[in-house]
């Protein structure tokens, strides 16, 4: 059946001239039917950088929606309409606006994981990837940092020098996870490296050997000459670190699943591809302010 759905998917694909962008956080089928897999800083980029005409974006809204932001022209596609970001939704353009008042002196910060009028009202974007090059670069000693009070407060370890104003927001995968969830792991995996992502609590990031995006913790894997690995972000990373590296072993933490990001199966990229559907439409005033906060995160988020 997924060989069928994957030929039928093809022949879409080239007729549209369209590319499938996922993140490492979908189901294995999606993943394996995508023309590029990454993180969300890789996955912005390559929204930004290709020829298609459209781009069906396997994730969840705020990552379809940074590829309509940057890519106008293009058509983007979110095959599951429900597939959202709970963080994404715990920092109102309002409050972002009135937090500026308070601090007039401090520069926005804005997780990619935020709405687009977020983004709007922000100075710049990150990702778990370029946070900290990003708040070292910015020309502020004071940052408000939006949504997620875990990796705010990641940067603030490493960049002592800046004042970091937290938000109170969070992912409900990650900063559920606890320092005792990763001890009983580890009870099965005693010699193993701990990979964590920046998303979580600080008692669990200080058990990690490495912290890092999604693809930060692929790297990390990939490179190491160790052989057993707990992972500790959403297991749909697993797909890819397997696939990678057949003679290590790798763990994850039970329940690290997020039910939003598993929402796209095959059949829904297959359905959007023929029906153009759900397509992201933005206010072109906003996707214009959004758009200079994203494009300044390409800028002083690269190496
Ligand atoms: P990455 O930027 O590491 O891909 O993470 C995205 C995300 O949603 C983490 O929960
Ligand atoms: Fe949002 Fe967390 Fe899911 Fe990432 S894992 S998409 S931050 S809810």
């Amino acid at each position: 059946m997924s060989e069928y759905l994957n030929e039928e998917i093809r022949k879409l694909k080239e007729s549209k001239n369209a590319i499938i962008l996922a993140h490492y956080y979908q189901v294995p089928e999606v993943q394996d039917a995508a023309d590029f897999v990454g993180d969300s800083f890789e996955l912005s980029r390559r929204a930004k950088e290709n020829d298609a005409d459209l781009i069906v974006f396997c994730g969840v809204r705020f990552m379809a929606e940074s590829a309509k932001i940057l890519s106008p022209n293009k058509k983007v596609l979110l095959p599951v309409k429900e597939a959202g970001c709970p963080m994404a939704d715990m920092a109102a353009a309002q409050q972002i606006i009135d937090m500026k008042k308070e601090h007039p002196n401090a520069k926005v910060v804005t997780y990619v994981n935020s709405s687009v009028e977020a983004k709007a009202v922000s100075d710049v974007c990150c990702t778990s990837s370029n946070a900290i090059r990003i708040v070292k670069n910015i020309d502020a000693d004071e940052i408000i940092f939006a949504p997620d009070k875990n990796l705010g407060s990641y940067i603030q370890e490493h960049v002592p020098e800046k004042n970091i104003i937290l938000w109170n927001g969070h992912c409900c995968v990650h900063d559920r996870i606890s320092a005792e969830d990763v001890f009983r792991a580890k009870e099965q995996c005693s010699t193993a490296m701990v990979l964590v992502h920046p998303e979580c609590r600080k008692e669990v990031r200080d058990l990690a050997n490495y912290i890092g995006s999604t693809s930060g913790i692929i790297n990390y894997a990939r490179e190491s000459d160790h052989d057993k690995f707990l992972i500790v972000t959403e297991e749909g990373v697993l797909h890819k670190l397997k696939k990678e590296n057949p003679k290590k072993e790798f763990f994850s933490i039970r329940g690290m699943t997020c039910k939003n990001m598993k929402k796209t199966s095959l059949d829904n990229v297959y359905w959007s591809l023929d029906e153009n559907y759900y397509e992201i439409n933005i206010d072109e005033e906003i996707r214009e302010k959004a758009a200079a906060a994203l494009e300044n995160m390409l800028i002083l988020g690269s190496d």
